[in-house]
């Protein structure tokens, strides 16, 4: 967990999703941001649009490196258009393990929430999307990231256990764990 001066509810202007893929991100996001009136950025889309091609072409093209640099581009210029204007944003499922990004996030002091499930729900749920995920492999690799990971995550300011939970929930409990909204 960072530890952080407390910010009065009433201060909190962005909040970012993290967790491993599958955990829900951007659909917990997406109904968080329905929920509070506030607007919702997912990382992803930001690389995808700052890059003009998709994530897998990224890692086609430029490897993960490459992807892992224009993920960084990304959160720098998101974090540093931030305004008065309340933000839910999604990160990707790597991005909040990378150090640069973790000093980042760090110097900004937003709450992280990091959205945790067991590695078979998160494969099982992955399997279910339709979505290119370049780092999804097969069940075993699956496993060895996520336990390699999972540490890092738990560095947020806050975890919401998504097993058994509908999207929507899960969207009521993080507002509710921040004591923000209704
Ligand atoms: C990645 C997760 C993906 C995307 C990219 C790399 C990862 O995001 O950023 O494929 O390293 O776990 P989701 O977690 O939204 O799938």
């Amino acid at each position: 967990m960072r530890v952080h001066t407390p910010v009065p509810a009433s201060q909190i202007r962005a909040v970012i999703l993290v967790g491993f893929m599958g955990a829900g991100k951007t659909s917990v996001g997406r109904a968080l941001s329905r929920q509070l009136g506030w607007s919702f950025e997912d990382l992803d889309d930001r690389v995808q649009s700052r890059e003009r091609r998709s994530i897998e072409a990224i890692f086609r093209e430029s490897g993960e490196t490459g992807f892992r640099q224009a993920e960084h581009q990304a959160l720098r210029e998101l974090i540093s258009g931030l305004n008065d204007f309340p933000q839910i944003i999604a990160l990707g499922g790597g991005a909040f393990v990378q150090p640069e990004n973790d000093a980042l996030l760090e110097a900004s002091e937003i709450k992280t929430i990091f959205l945790d499930g067991s590695a078979d729900e998160l494969f099982r749920r992955c399997q279910e999307q339709s979505l290119e995920r370049p780092l999804r492999s097969d069940a075993e690799n699956f496993r060895t990231l996520y336990e390699k990971r999972r540490p890092h995550y738990l560095k947020a300011s806050l975890r919401i256990e998504t097993q058994g939970k509908s999207v929507d929930a899960i969207a009521k409990e993080v507002a509710a764990a921040l004591g923000i909204g209704a």
